[in-house]
């Protein structure tokens, strides 16, 4: 059995099960569960003479102190992490579809509770292993010991977010010839996340530039940015490498992105401008402030905007402006209005959703919009066939067609099985990525599966 790595570690309801259901959160917090002496009586902590293996005749087990005191917490803070903690595990139950498969639920509590739980399997050696040489987190109610207060501490830290930094002021020129590469929510060291990583790496002609459109799991911590990410980003020492923020990368105060990804991308701030002479291409910070546009971002791109004469701009962020199935950005809408409602925005891809859908034109903002959040997370499958098929495609997967809303352009959506979620292929949806050629005036936008077959091909005008 080869030495697991962090990346390869994936926490499941069902190896918490026994740890999670043995706590009564509410209750113990109540108690101050978190001091030495009031241990006797704690819910939280193992008891002299408890057996740790379960096992008739074993020695007693050794007394697991509980090791926090956190009686310097404001009462009401803890009071609200406590319940925050529960909702977490709550979320984390039902989201749990498919034994041995990686999830994560979309909450700040919830993916710190997973990426500790990571963090501790690792760290106690209470791993199982699983297929493809990933391994599953395996508690039991005998780990309990001290780890709720080791975890808000933990928590704690993270609360507090990393500086923003200010966006540049020039832009980084691109030749009038550039391939860009696309992926989101990528970060994961799962699945097709490698495959997808490693077709971009062996492209012919190379990329110039390779884009992540954020989410990186559980939390973006600093051991997660190294194994989950950095160990797997595409080696492409000539090519320019932008990462956006996102929600996951600030659910640990953007730690591992603005310590690591940011300077070993060269990235001065988490927004970035590339140019050249027909397109301008921006990155925005939507990750920051959760689904909005933090510090002076709006200025910035109203500045980057004047100056660019009559390039086309094409916009890159975690979050989406629209969506047909999940929710909307108003904040991103309001405040790009002025640039949306003139026809400034050619093109906008963005992430978060976990799917891949290629929508028409939006008729009154003239911009073309792209959801590629489907790099490396394994999401879970919709029943699309009741949709209109748009296209087969040679990989086996299709384009459905989903009709317009009030807000969003008809689209198409990409809909398949999943061959490296092994575990459950047909229950899980395609990874892929996508990408730009840019020849002078003109973009050719491509779909690809994660090996790189050419899914989907159009120039967009
Ligand atoms: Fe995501
Ligand atoms: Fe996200």
């Amino acid at each position: 059995m080869s030495t697991p790595t962090p990346g390869q570690v994936i926490v499941s309801y069902r190896g918490l099960a026994s740890l999670l259901e043995n706590i009564d959160l509410q209750s113990a917090a109540e108690a101050g569960f978190l001091r030495n002496e009031e241990a006797g009586d704690n819910p939280l902590v193992a008891r002299a003479g408890d057996d740790p293996m379960g096992v008739a005749g074993a020695p007693p087990a050794q007394v697991q102190p509980v090791s926090e005191d956190l009686s310097d917490i404001d009462e009401l803070q803890r009071m609200v992490m406590m319940s925050q903690l529960q909702k977490a595990i709550g979320e984390i139950a039902v989201a749990d579809r498919t034994p041995g498969v990686f999830f994560v639920p979309d909450s700040q509590a919830a993916s710190l509770l997973l990426a500790y739980m990571a963090d501790k399997g690792l760290e106690t050696g209470k791993l199982e292993p699983l297929k493809n040489n990933n391994f599953e987190v395996k508690f039991d109610d005998h780990d309990i010991g001290g780890w709720v207060g080791s975890f808000l501490r933990d928590w704690i830290k993270r609360l507090q977010k990393r500086p923003f930094l200010p966006p540049p002021t020039g832009v980084d020129v691109i030749g009038n010839s550039a391939r860009i590469a696309i992926m989101g929510d990528w970060g994961s060291g799962l699945y097709g996340a490698p495959v997808c990583a490693q077709s971009i790496e062996k492209a012919n002609p190379a990329y110039d530039v390779v884009v992540h459109l954020g989410d990186i799991y559980y939390a973006g911590n600093h051991k997660e940015v190294k194994s989950r990410f950095l160990a797997y980003w595409p080696k492409l020492p000539k090519a320019l490498h932008r990462a956006v923020n996102a929600n996951h990368e600030m659910y640990s105060g953007g730690e591992g992105y603005f310590d690591h990804v940011l300077p070993e991308f060269k990235q001065p701030s988490s927004v970035f401008a590339l140019q050249n002479d027909y397109f301008l291409l921006v990155g925005l910070d939507t990750g920051y402030s959760e689904h909005d546009l933090h510090g002076g971002q709006v200025e910035w791109l109203a500045g980057l905007i004047a100056q660019a004469g009559n390039r086309k701009v094409v916009l890159f962020s975690h979050h989406q402006p629209f969506s047909v199935l999940e929710s909307q950005g108003p904040k991103l809408i309001k405040k790009l209005r002025p640039f949306l409602s003139t026809g400034r925005i050619f093109a906008w891809y963005w992430g978060h959703e976990h799917r891949c859908m290629v929508y028409e034109k939006h008729r009154e903002w003239q911009m073309w919009g792209r959801l590629i959040g489907h790099s490396g997370y394994p999401y879970f499958r919709k029943d699309f066939s009741g949709y209109p098929l748009a296209q087969a495609n040679r990989d086996g997967s299709s384009f459905r067609v989903l009709a317009a809303t009030d807000v969003a352009p008809r689209s198409a959506v990409l809909d398949g099985s999943n061959p490296y979620v092994t575990d459950a292929p047909l229950k899980y949806g395609p990874h892929g990525w996508a990408s730009i050629e840019l020849v002078d005036r003109q973009i050719v936008e491509r779909i690809h599966a994660a090996d790189g077959t050419v899914l989907h091909e159009k120039e967009l005008l």
